[in-house]
Protein backbone atom coordinates (compact mmCIF):
# COMPACT_ATOMS: atom_id res chain seq x y z
CA UNK A 1 0.00 0.00 0.00
CA UNK A 2 1.36 3.30 -0.64
CA UNK A 3 1.07 5.67 2.05
CA UNK A 4 0.77 9.45 1.69
CA UNK A 5 2.46 12.39 4.15
CA UNK A 6 -0.98 13.40 5.73
CA UNK A 7 -0.76 16.49 8.84
CA UNK A 8 0.21 14.40 11.86
CA UNK A 9 -2.40 13.34 14.16
CA UNK A 10 -2.21 12.01 17.64
CA UNK A 11 -2.35 8.21 18.45
CA UNK A 12 -5.22 7.06 20.66
CA UNK A 13 -5.39 3.10 19.96
CA UNK A 14 -3.46 0.28 18.85
CA UNK A 15 -4.62 0.58 15.54
CA UNK A 16 -3.64 4.34 15.04
CA UNK A 17 -0.12 3.23 15.37
CA UNK A 18 1.15 1.46 11.87
CA UNK A 19 -0.59 4.36 9.85
CA UNK A 20 0.49 6.70 11.52
CA UNK A 21 3.96 5.63 11.39
CA UNK A 22 4.12 5.10 7.50
CA UNK A 23 2.66 8.27 6.62
CA UNK A 24 5.75 10.00 8.78
CA UNK A 25 7.88 8.05 6.74
CA UNK A 26 5.87 8.94 3.13
CA UNK A 27 8.32 11.76 2.04
CA UNK A 28 11.33 9.01 1.65
CA UNK A 29 12.72 10.11 -1.61
CA UNK A 30 14.57 7.20 -2.73
CA UNK A 31 11.59 5.05 -3.59
CA UNK A 32 13.92 1.70 -2.74
CA UNK A 33 14.17 2.42 1.03
CA UNK A 34 10.59 3.73 1.09
CA UNK A 35 9.26 -0.01 -0.77
CA UNK A 36 12.02 -1.69 2.13
CA UNK A 37 11.30 1.09 5.46
CA UNK A 38 7.15 0.48 4.88
CA UNK A 39 7.09 -3.19 4.30
CA UNK A 40 9.52 -3.52 7.44
CA UNK A 41 7.29 -1.14 9.27
CA UNK A 42 3.97 -3.30 8.24
CA UNK A 43 5.40 -5.92 9.21
CA UNK A 44 7.18 -5.66 12.32
CA UNK A 45 4.14 -4.02 13.74
CA UNK A 46 1.91 -7.16 12.85
CA UNK A 47 4.66 -8.86 14.51
CA UNK A 48 4.38 -7.33 17.48
CA UNK A 49 0.53 -6.93 17.96
CA UNK A 50 0.37 -11.32 17.16
CA UNK A 51 3.10 -11.95 19.74
CA UNK A 52 2.52 -8.88 22.02
CA UNK A 53 5.76 -9.01 23.79
CA UNK A 54 5.64 -7.72 27.47
CA UNK A 55 7.62 -4.73 28.66
CA UNK A 56 10.57 -6.92 29.48
CA UNK A 57 10.33 -9.39 27.08
CA UNK A 58 10.94 -5.84 24.33
CA UNK A 59 13.79 -5.22 27.06
CA UNK A 60 15.39 -8.31 26.55
CA UNK A 61 15.04 -7.98 22.49
CA UNK A 62 16.92 -4.78 22.31
CA UNK A 63 19.91 -5.89 24.67
CA UNK A 64 20.32 -9.14 22.41
CA UNK A 65 20.35 -6.58 19.47
CA UNK A 66 23.21 -4.25 21.29
CA UNK A 67 25.03 -6.91 22.06
CA UNK A 68 25.28 -8.58 18.65
CA UNK A 69 26.62 -5.26 17.98
CA UNK A 70 28.84 -4.95 20.86
CA UNK A 71 30.63 -8.61 19.88
CA UNK A 72 31.21 -7.66 17.01
CA UNK A 73 35.07 -5.78 15.96
CA UNK A 74 37.56 -6.16 13.25
CA UNK A 75 38.15 -9.67 14.19
CA UNK A 76 34.72 -11.13 14.78
CA UNK A 77 30.99 -10.39 12.90
CA UNK A 78 28.34 -11.64 15.55
CA UNK A 79 25.91 -9.39 13.04
CA UNK A 80 26.49 -11.81 10.58
CA UNK A 81 26.43 -14.67 12.45
CA UNK A 82 23.56 -13.98 13.62
CA UNK A 83 21.50 -13.12 10.12
CA UNK A 84 22.72 -16.81 9.44
CA UNK A 85 21.35 -18.96 11.96
CA UNK A 86 18.28 -17.36 11.29
CA UNK A 87 18.42 -18.64 7.66
CA UNK A 88 17.99 -14.77 6.63
CA UNK A 89 21.66 -14.80 4.76
CA UNK A 90 20.54 -17.99 3.15
CA UNK A 91 17.04 -16.46 1.89
CA UNK A 92 18.82 -13.56 0.48
CA UNK A 93 21.55 -15.63 -1.19
CA UNK A 94 18.70 -17.87 -2.80
CA UNK A 95 16.88 -14.70 -3.87
CA UNK A 96 19.63 -13.18 -5.66
CA UNK A 97 21.06 -16.65 -6.88
CA UNK A 98 18.81 -18.97 -8.20
CA UNK A 99 21.44 -21.05 -10.21
CA UNK A 100 18.26 -21.19 -12.95
CA UNK A 101 21.55 -20.97 -16.04
CA UNK A 102 23.12 -23.53 -15.17
CA UNK A 103 25.35 -21.82 -13.06
CA UNK A 104 27.48 -23.62 -10.06
CA UNK A 105 25.05 -22.58 -6.99
CA UNK A 106 26.14 -20.32 -4.61
CA UNK A 107 26.48 -20.65 -0.30
CA UNK A 108 26.84 -17.51 1.89
CA UNK A 109 29.79 -15.89 2.68
CA UNK A 110 29.61 -16.35 6.59
CA UNK A 111 31.28 -14.30 8.98
CA UNK A 112 35.43 -15.14 8.44
CA UNK A 113 35.74 -14.11 4.91
CA UNK A 114 38.85 -11.53 4.92
CA UNK A 115 40.10 -9.84 2.11
CA UNK A 116 43.97 -9.65 1.35
CA UNK A 117 44.85 -13.42 1.43
CA UNK A 118 48.27 -14.03 0.06
CA UNK A 119 48.16 -14.08 -3.67
CA UNK A 120 49.35 -18.02 -4.55
CA UNK A 121 50.54 -20.00 -7.67
CA UNK A 122 48.60 -22.89 -8.62
CA UNK A 123 49.94 -25.44 -6.62
CA UNK A 124 50.48 -23.66 -3.87
CA UNK A 125 49.54 -25.23 0.00
CA UNK A 126 47.42 -23.06 1.77
CA UNK A 127 48.33 -24.61 5.11
CA UNK A 128 50.96 -21.91 6.00
CA UNK A 129 51.49 -23.14 9.78
CA UNK A 130 51.54 -26.67 11.26
CA UNK A 131 47.74 -27.70 10.85
CA UNK A 132 46.57 -31.36 11.60
CA UNK A 133 44.68 -33.26 8.92
CA UNK A 134 45.08 -35.53 6.15
CA UNK A 135 46.45 -33.46 3.01
CA UNK A 136 43.87 -32.36 0.26
CA UNK A 137 45.12 -31.96 -3.52
CA UNK A 138 41.85 -29.86 -4.82
CA UNK A 139 41.37 -28.98 -8.58
CA UNK A 140 39.29 -28.06 -11.86
CA UNK A 141 38.55 -25.77 -14.08
CA UNK A 142 37.04 -22.45 -13.96
CA UNK A 143 34.27 -22.22 -17.21
CA UNK A 144 31.05 -20.19 -18.21
CA UNK A 145 27.89 -21.62 -18.89
CA UNK A 146 28.84 -22.49 -22.42
CA UNK A 147 31.50 -24.28 -21.23
CA UNK A 148 33.83 -22.21 -22.27
CA UNK A 149 37.25 -21.68 -20.18
CA UNK A 150 37.69 -18.31 -18.13
CA UNK A 151 41.11 -17.68 -17.88
CA UNK A 152 42.52 -15.42 -15.13
CA UNK A 153 39.72 -15.90 -12.87
CA UNK A 154 40.59 -15.15 -9.34
CA UNK A 155 39.26 -18.04 -6.84
CA UNK A 156 39.65 -16.45 -3.32
CA UNK A 157 39.69 -19.49 -1.19
CA UNK A 158 39.75 -20.41 2.87
CA UNK A 159 38.44 -22.95 5.26
CA UNK A 160 38.84 -23.67 8.81
CA UNK A 161 41.16 -25.81 9.90
CA UNK A 162 40.29 -29.78 11.67
CA UNK A 163 40.78 -28.53 14.92
CA UNK A 164 37.43 -26.39 14.01
CA UNK A 165 38.63 -23.10 13.92
CA UNK A 166 39.87 -20.47 11.41
CA UNK A 167 42.96 -18.90 11.86
CA UNK A 168 41.50 -15.30 13.17
CA UNK A 169 39.88 -17.62 15.88
CA UNK A 170 43.53 -19.03 16.47
CA UNK A 171 46.51 -17.69 18.13
CA UNK A 172 48.44 -21.10 16.98
CA UNK A 173 47.74 -20.99 13.64
CA UNK A 174 49.72 -18.49 11.48
CA UNK A 175 48.62 -15.30 9.86
CA UNK A 176 46.40 -16.11 6.90
CA UNK A 177 46.92 -20.38 7.47
CA UNK A 178 44.37 -21.88 5.20
CA UNK A 179 43.60 -18.96 2.86
CA UNK A 180 44.77 -18.00 -0.62
CA UNK A 181 44.07 -16.64 -3.83
CA UNK A 182 44.39 -18.40 -6.85
CA UNK A 183 44.26 -17.98 -10.43
CA UNK A 184 42.72 -19.62 -13.26
CA UNK A 185 45.07 -20.44 -16.30
CA UNK A 186 44.69 -20.09 -19.87
CA UNK A 187 42.46 -23.27 -20.55
CA UNK A 188 40.51 -22.38 -16.69
CA UNK A 189 42.28 -24.58 -14.74
CA UNK A 190 43.34 -23.42 -10.97
CA UNK A 191 44.79 -26.45 -8.31
CA UNK A 192 45.91 -26.03 -5.07
CA UNK A 193 46.52 -28.49 -2.21
CA UNK A 194 45.17 -27.89 1.36
CA UNK A 195 44.03 -30.42 4.16
CA UNK A 196 40.55 -32.03 4.35
CA UNK A 197 37.74 -30.10 5.86
CA UNK A 198 36.37 -31.19 9.07
CA UNK A 199 33.01 -29.53 10.33
CA UNK A 200 33.07 -27.62 13.49
CA UNK A 201 30.77 -25.33 15.59
CA UNK A 202 29.90 -21.87 15.12
CA UNK A 203 30.77 -19.17 17.76
CA UNK A 204 28.73 -19.84 20.39
CA UNK A 205 30.29 -17.54 22.95
CA UNK A 206 27.89 -14.33 22.58
CA UNK A 207 24.09 -13.92 22.14
CA UNK A 208 24.16 -15.78 19.48
CA UNK A 209 25.18 -18.83 21.19
CA UNK A 210 22.68 -17.49 24.42
CA UNK A 211 20.04 -17.69 21.50
CA UNK A 212 21.10 -21.39 19.80
CA UNK A 213 21.04 -22.75 23.65
CA UNK A 214 17.22 -21.87 24.44
CA UNK A 215 16.56 -23.03 21.01
CA UNK A 216 18.13 -26.58 21.86
CA UNK A 217 20.15 -26.49 18.27
CA UNK A 218 23.22 -28.00 17.52
CA UNK A 219 25.46 -25.50 16.40
CA UNK A 220 27.51 -27.76 13.76
CA UNK A 221 28.46 -26.85 9.88
CA UNK A 222 29.55 -29.65 7.39
CA UNK A 223 33.10 -29.61 6.32
CA UNK A 224 33.56 -27.09 3.79
CA UNK A 225 36.38 -24.96 1.86
CA UNK A 226 34.90 -21.51 0.58
CA UNK A 227 35.41 -19.44 -2.92
CA UNK A 228 34.81 -16.39 -4.08
CA UNK A 229 35.43 -16.86 -8.04
CA UNK A 230 35.40 -13.43 -10.02
CA UNK A 231 36.81 -12.75 -13.31
CA UNK A 232 35.70 -10.26 -15.47
CA UNK A 233 32.10 -9.79 -17.30
CA UNK A 234 31.00 -13.03 -14.95
CA UNK A 235 28.73 -12.17 -12.22
CA UNK A 236 30.72 -13.61 -8.80
CA UNK A 237 29.82 -16.78 -7.26
CA UNK A 238 30.56 -16.82 -3.82
CA UNK A 239 30.17 -20.65 -2.74
CA UNK A 240 31.27 -23.13 -0.02
CA UNK A 241 32.29 -26.96 -1.39
CA UNK A 242 30.83 -29.56 1.00
CA UNK A 243 32.06 -32.79 2.14
CA UNK A 244 29.95 -34.27 4.42
CA UNK A 245 27.86 -37.33 5.59
CA UNK A 246 23.79 -36.43 4.41
CA UNK A 247 22.94 -36.13 8.14
CA UNK A 248 25.85 -33.29 8.72
CA UNK A 249 24.77 -30.98 5.55
CA UNK A 250 21.01 -31.47 6.24
CA UNK A 251 21.92 -30.12 10.25
CA UNK A 252 24.01 -27.08 8.82
CA UNK A 253 23.55 -24.46 11.54
CA UNK A 254 23.15 -21.91 9.10
CA UNK A 255 21.34 -23.46 6.16
CA UNK A 256 24.05 -23.20 3.54
CA UNK A 257 24.17 -27.24 2.02
CA UNK A 258 23.09 -27.48 -0.89
CA UNK A 259 23.40 -30.88 -2.78
CA UNK A 260 24.89 -29.34 -5.94
CA UNK A 261 27.70 -28.30 -4.16
CA UNK A 262 28.56 -31.63 -2.76
CA UNK A 263 32.06 -32.06 -3.49
CA UNK A 264 33.38 -35.68 -4.60
CA UNK A 265 36.33 -35.90 -1.94
CA UNK A 266 38.40 -39.49 -2.75
CA UNK A 267 40.55 -40.60 -0.29
CA UNK A 268 43.68 -42.36 -1.71
CA UNK A 269 45.12 -45.26 0.77
CA UNK A 270 47.87 -46.20 -2.60
CA UNK A 271 50.24 -44.15 -3.40
CA UNK A 272 49.40 -41.95 -6.61
CA UNK A 273 52.05 -41.03 -9.48
CA UNK A 274 50.20 -37.43 -10.03
CA UNK A 275 50.79 -37.01 -6.39
CA UNK A 276 54.16 -38.84 -5.11
CA UNK A 277 54.89 -36.67 -1.77
CA UNK A 278 51.81 -37.27 -0.78
CA UNK A 279 51.49 -38.91 2.73
CA UNK A 280 48.49 -41.37 2.96
CA UNK A 281 46.05 -41.60 3.36
CA UNK A 282 45.53 -38.07 1.13
CA UNK A 283 42.29 -36.97 -0.53
CA UNK A 284 41.62 -35.15 -4.23
CA UNK A 285 38.40 -33.17 -4.77
CA UNK A 286 37.87 -31.93 -8.72
CA UNK A 287 35.42 -28.98 -8.69
CA UNK A 288 34.74 -27.46 -12.29
CA UNK A 289 32.87 -23.76 -10.86
CA UNK A 290 30.64 -22.40 -13.98
CA UNK A 291 30.14 -18.43 -13.75
CA UNK A 292 27.62 -16.78 -15.36
CA UNK A 293 27.72 -13.65 -17.36
CA UNK A 294 27.57 -10.70 -15.41
CA UNK A 295 29.09 -8.09 -12.87
CA UNK A 296 32.08 -9.13 -11.54
CA UNK A 297 31.87 -7.48 -8.02
CA UNK A 298 33.83 -8.21 -4.36
CA UNK A 299 31.63 -8.64 -1.05
CA UNK A 300 32.80 -6.39 1.92
CA UNK A 301 34.73 -8.64 4.11
CA UNK A 302 32.91 -9.00 7.61
CA UNK A 303 36.20 -8.95 9.53
CA UNK A 304 39.74 -7.39 8.17
CA UNK A 305 42.29 -9.47 10.66
CA UNK A 306 43.34 -11.77 12.92
CA UNK A 307 44.30 -10.38 16.39
CA UNK A 308 48.08 -10.97 17.52
C1 LIG B 1 31.44 -20.25 7.77
O1 LIG B 1 31.22 -21.10 6.97
O2 LIG B 1 32.58 -19.83 7.84
C2 LIG B 1 30.34 -19.78 8.65
C3 LIG B 1 29.14 -19.45 8.09
C4 LIG B 1 28.13 -19.00 8.91
C5 LIG B 1 28.33 -18.91 10.28
C6 LIG B 1 29.54 -19.27 10.83
C7 LIG B 1 30.56 -19.72 10.00
FE1 LIG C 1 33.21 -21.87 6.92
Amino acid sequence: MDYVSTTPKLITTEADVTPTVLAAMADTENPRLKEIMTALVEHLHQFILKTRPTEEEFEYALRWIVEIGQRTNEFHNEVVLAADVLGASTLIDLINNDGMQGETMSALLGPFYRGGAPVCGNGDCIARSETPGASLFFSGRVVGIDGAPVAGAVLDVWQASPVGLYENQDETQEDCNLRGKFTSEADGRYHFSSVKPAGYPVPTDGPVGVLLRAQNRESMRPAHVHFIVSAPGHKTLVTQIFSDAPEALAADVVFGAKQQIVGNFVMHTEPHPDYPDASLPFYTCKYDFKLVPGTSTLPVPPISGKKS
